[in-house]
């Protein structure tokens, strides 16, 4: 059977903060295809709570937000694309605005409305402006409202992207990426998209542990993708554990913004007793490695299952209002956040390595970008400060857009690619395979490359990746492809090289951890792992 076979000038894998910023600017005058897994707005982008950091107040500075930025990064941000980012934050929210989005609003003491901004760990001023605690929802259905407005602009839910083709890879001269097969989850069919340019904007892999949490789209598929493909990634050791998950047999992956701390909430052991001032003077508002290794220090110290973050000080109106899907959520299962404390984990929040780009989003293959989560931008360092990712989203789809559109559309291009072969692969009889190994990952991976780390551990995960690559690789080569394949195949990489990361870094730096280097080098260097097919 003939693969179907479309064609567009671009073609961005994943409708997150980063992919739809990049169509929208691009909607005028390319043809723009964008995929989604799921739903469009399912990803990380809709569920992102807290906000986005912008310098917004007067008597905040972008040399503030810069130096908390660095200093959050534990000495490995990429100074450029620090400066770079912060000097467009207060021009993407402006453009939000135009777009419609509803960003919450206070009056100050001269009765003027102001934006109200709340204040994440590692800032030192407030400047994270919000809507309410679902940030990411208000500015996703923006987005989605505005680009389908587009008639150049076509949307393709549940076509989940296998892997790239480059001139390379497919036979010819260059090496180029010139499209993506894609399977359509509807049909079952694998499909040929062919474009001028090809966008990775799939966001992180924090699937990779146990605890996430983020949606199940987060399966590494760009990275691991790229990193087939022969690009460059960078950094991936440095995974965040958001602090403060909520920790309820019945809550798979809710997320307790930090913005609670950042209006006060304390942690609390189960005694009731605080614990913060003895890690860090900054106490609940440190950095996020800082307050997730505390907290993981004091469960370990005391045998305990969680630990606890209590707003119930402040007045319930003031809960209410700021915080209303958070409220609501903990109320359906039984807990009051206006009364009580709230039962809290850590678990995998961020990826903050990805595939390495330039200040363009480009990656090292001609016409491939990445942005979002998925990349490597050097913006984050060693790790993370709040609320600086959904604005590098939408700095760096911003400033792919306009890198491609300075270089416009190329020649048309007519090289052959050969259709989507399934002559030598069969259904599958053992489908236990997919969900056992999928477990089996997730598992070592949270208990061997988690919030702290040893030699010893790392080396354990490598051996149990190893094997169960082969295996999946094994049985990707002989059975028709799945949704779940395709993501356990993603995820095998993503840890794989998560691992290999990990193991070079002889220090402990940022969110990276281990008790056999404690301490800090010297120098601070990115890890940086090269493909087998580069150049
Ligand atoms: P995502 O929004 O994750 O979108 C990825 C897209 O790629 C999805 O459409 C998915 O379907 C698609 N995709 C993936 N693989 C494939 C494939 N193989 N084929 C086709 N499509 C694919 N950051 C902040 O700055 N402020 C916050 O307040 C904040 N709060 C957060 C709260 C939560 C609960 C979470 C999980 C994250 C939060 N973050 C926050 C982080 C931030 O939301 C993400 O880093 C950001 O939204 C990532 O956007 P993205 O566009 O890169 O990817
Ligand atoms: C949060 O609201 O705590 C998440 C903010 C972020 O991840 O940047």
């Amino acid at each position: 059977m003939t693969t179907q076979s479309r064609e567009f000038d671009v073609l961005v894998i994943g409708s997150g903060a980063a992919g739809m910023t990049l169509a929208l600017k691009l909607s005028q005058n390319f043809s723009v295809a964008i995929l989604s897994k799921d739903e469009p707005n399912e990803g990380s982008t809709y569920y992102a709570q807290g906000g986005v950091a912008a310098v917004l107040d007067e008597y905040d500075s972008m040399a503030s937000h810069i130096e908390d930025t660095l200093d959050a990064g534990a000495g490995l941000c990429h100074e450029d694309a620090v400066q770079f980012t912060v000097q467009h934050s207060p021009e993407i929210i402006n453009w939000l605005v135009e777009l419609g989005v509803n960003f919450d609003t206070e009056i100050d003491a001269k009765g003027d409305s102001q934006f109200h901004l709340t204040q994440e760990g590692g800032h030192s001023h407030r400047r994270v402006i919000h809507a309410a605690d679902a940030t990411g929802k208000e500015i996703a259905l923006t987005l989605y409202d505005q680009l389908i407005t587009y008639p150049n602009v076509t949307f393709f839910k549940q076509y989940v992207a296998v892997d790239l083709i480059t001139e390379h890879k497919v036979g010819h001269k260059g090496n180029r990426c010139i499209g993506a097969y894609v399977l359509n989850l509807e049909s079952g069919e694998v499909e040929l998209f062919r474009a001028h340019y090809v966008i990775l904007a799939t966001g992180g892999a924090s699937k990779v542990y146990l605890y996430t949490s983020n949606p199940d789209t987060a399966s590494g598929d760009g990275i691991a993708m790229a990193w087939r493909a022969g690009c460059r990634v960078g950094n991936l050791e440095f995974n965040q554990f958001h602090p403060t998950c909520l920790y309820h047999p019945d809550a798979k992956s809710f997320l307790i913004s930090e913005a609670l701390r950042g209006e006060g909430a304390k942690l609390l052991l189960p005694d009731g007793s605080e614990f913060m001032q003895r890690f860090d003077e900054r106490t609940e508002l440190s950095p996020r490695d800082i307050v997730a290794r505390a907290i993981d220090h004091e469960m370990k110290r005391l045998g305990c299952d969680c630990v606890y973050l209590d707003i119930s000080h402040k007045d319930p109106d003031f809960i209410t209002s700021h915080f209303p899907n958070i409220h609501a959520r903990c109320l359906e299962l039984g807990i009051d956040i206006t009364t009580s404390p709230i039962p809290i984990v850590p678990a995998a929040h961020y990826t903050c390595g990805g595939i390495v780009t330039d200040m363009n989003g480009q990656t090292d293959i001609p016409n491939l970008y990445a942005i979002g989560e998925s990349s490597f931008t050097g913006l984050h360092g060693a790790n993370r400060m709040a609320s600086n990712s959904l604005l590098e989203c939408m700095v760096f789809g911003s400033a792919a857009a306009a890198h491609i559109s300075a270089k416009g559309n190329p020649e048309k291009f007519n090289v052959p690619i050969p259709d989507w072969d399934e002559s030598q692969v069969t259904d599958s009889d053992e489908e236990v395979i997919i969900s056992h190994n999928w477990d089996e990952l997730r598992r070592f991976m949270w208990d061997y490359v988690g919030i702290v780390r040893t030699d010893k551990r790392l080396q354990r995960a490598r051996r149990r990746v190893m094997l169960l690559n082969q295996e999946v690789a094994e049985y990707y080569s002989n059975y028709h492809i799945s949704s779940d394949l395709l993501e356990l195949r993603n995820l095998m990489t993503v840890a794989d090289l998560i691992i290999q990361s990990a193991i070079r870094r002889k220090e402990s730096r940022g969110l990276h951890f281990t008790l056999d280097y404690p301490d800090l080098q010297d120098t601070a260097s990115d890890t940086i792992l090269v493909p087998p097919n580069f150049g």
